[in-house]
C-alpha cells in the first residue's frame, strides 16, 4: 500500500438535453473540493454525454481487456487510472440508466476492486431504485459498492429552476468520499495483485512489484528494522540503512530498480539492483524478521539476479561478521573479493555466463 494521491471519478450518466445530472455533478464537485483536499483525493468529473460511448461494439468479451475501439481504449485507460468511482445516477423506469449499463459493461479488470458510491436523484424515491439495481449489476464486475449514499429528492433539492441541495445533503456527499477514501486504501493490495505487473511470491498470497518513490515509508520501517540486527551482529551502528530518512529512500528508489515482496498491503522483503560498467550491484536484500527461514531471502535474490542488464559479474556486500548474510551468499555461489575488506564490509561476486 502507498501514500499516493487518489485519483477518483465522478461520472454523471444521465446523457438527455438539458438533464438535471450535469447540475447535480457540479453541485456534489463544489461540496466535496475542501475534503477531498483534506482526505488526498483528486476528483476527476467527467460526463457520459461527453465521452459518447455507441452501444457496446466490440467483439472481444470485456475480461480479455482487447478493445479493438479508440473510444473503448480511452474508456478503458480512464478506469484503469481510477482509485474509485462516485456515480451521479438518475432513475429511469425504476432502473439505472441504460447508458451506465452500457458504460460498465465495456469493462472488466478495470473496474476491479475499486470502490463505487452513488449520488442519485428522482421524485418519490430520490433515485435509490436505480441505485439497487446497479449495485447488483457492479458486484459482479468486483466493483464494492458503498453503504454510504447521497440520494436527492428533486422537489426538496430545487429552489425554483436552481439545484440548491441541503447542508445534510452536503455532509453526506462528505461521508461518502470519507468512506470511499478507508474502502479504496483497504483494497490497495486486491487491485495490486490483480494486476499483471505483480509477479506471484513465495508465500501463499503474496506478490513482487517494482518499488518507486511512492514506496519509501514502507521501505524505510522495512530497512530500519532489519538493520538493526546487522548493527548487533558487527557491534556498528555506521550502517547507511538505518540513517537514511524516507527523503532519502525516496531519492535512491528513483535510481535503483528496485523490487518488494508484498502480502495484504504490507512490505514483507526487498532487493534493489543497478548495473555499473559490467558489474550488476545488488542489494538491500531484506526479509521481515518473522518471515526468516522460509525462502524469502534466497528468492528475492534469485529475483535481482534474473534482472537481465547485460553483465558479466554479480556483486554485493555485506557485514564481514553477518553470518546468516554470508551463508546465504556462499550457498548461492558467491566468493569473496580479495580486495573489499575494510571497514567491517565484505564484498562477494558471482560470475555470469555470457
Ligand atoms: C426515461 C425516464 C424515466 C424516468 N423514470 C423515473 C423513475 O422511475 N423514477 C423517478 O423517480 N423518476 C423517473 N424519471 C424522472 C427523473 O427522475 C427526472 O426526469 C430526472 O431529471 C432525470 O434525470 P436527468 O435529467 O439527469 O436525465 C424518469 C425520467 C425519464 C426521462
Amino acid at each position: 500500500m502507498t501514500t499516493k494521491r487518489l485519483r477518483v471519478l465522478v461520472l454523471v450518466t444521465s446523457t438527455r438535453p438539458h438533464a438535471l445530472g450535469p447540475a447535480v455533478g457540479r453541485w456534489l464537485t463544489d461540496a466535496l473540493g475542501a475534503s477531498a483536499d483534506e482526505l488526498g483525493v483528486d476528483l476527476v468529473p467527467l460526463s457520459l454525454a461527453e465521452l459518447d460511448l455507441p452501444f457496446l461494439d466490440e467483439e472481444e468479451h470485456p475480461s480479455t481487456g482487447v478493445h479493438h475501439h479508440e473510444h473503448s481504449r480511452r474508456w478503458s485507460r480512464l478506469v484503469d487510472g481510477a482509485d474509485g468511482f462516485v456515480v451521479v445516477t438518475p432513475e429511469y423506469n425504476f432502473g439505472m440508466p441504460a447508458t451506465l449499463k452500457n458504460a460498465l459493461d465495456y469493462l472488466s479488470p478495470e473496474w476491479a476492486w475499486k470502490p463505487m458510491g452513488f449520488v442519485s436523484y428522482g421524485h418519490t424515491s430520490a433515485g435509490t431504485r436505480a441505485v439497487q439495481h446497479a449495485k447488483q449489476v457492479v458486484t459482479t464486475l468486483r466493483l464494492v459498492p458503498l453503504g454510504a449514499t447521497v440520494a436527492l429528492r428533486i422537489a426538496d433539492a430545487m429552489r425554483g429552476d436552481r439545484l440548491d441541495p441541503e447542508p445534510r445533503h452536503v455532509h453526506a456527499a462528505q461521508g461518502l468520499l470519507a468512506e470511499l477514501v478507508r474502502v479504496a486504501h483497504a483494497l490497495a493490495p486486491m487491485r495490486e495483485r490483480a494486476h499483471a505487473a505483480a509477479v506471484p511470491g513465495p508465500l501463499p498470497g503474496s506478490y513482487a512489484r517494482r518499488l518507486g518513490p511512492d514506496d519509501a515509508p514502507e521501505v524505510t520501517v522495512l530497512q530500519r528494522c532489519c538493520w538493526m540486527e546487522e548493527a548487533l551482529a558487527n557491534d556498528t551502528l555506521d550502517i547507511p540503512a538505518l540513517h537514511e530518512s524516507p527523503a532519502d529512500v525516496r531519492d535512491w528508489l528513483g535510481d535503483w530498480h528496485a523490487v518488494g515482496l508484498w502480502r495484504d498491503g504490507r512490505l514483507l522483503g526487498m532487493v534493489r539492483t543497478r548495473r555499473t560498467g559490467s558489474d550488476l550491484h545488488v542489494g538491500r536484500l531484506a526479509v521481515a524478521p518473522d518471515l526468516r527461514g522460509l525462502g524469502v531471502g534466497r528468492w528475492l535474490l534469485n529475483q535481482a539476479e534474473s534482472t537481465d542488464e547485460g553483465h558479466s559479474r554479480i556483486v554485493l556486500y555485506t557485514g564481514a561478521t553477518s553470518d546468516r548474510n554470508l551463508s546465504l551468499y556462499r550457498r548461492q555461489g558467491y566468493v569473496a573479493l580479495p580486495d573489499a575488506h575494510e571497514d567491517g564490509v565484505v564484498g562477494l561476486a558471482k560470475a555470469v555466463a555470457a
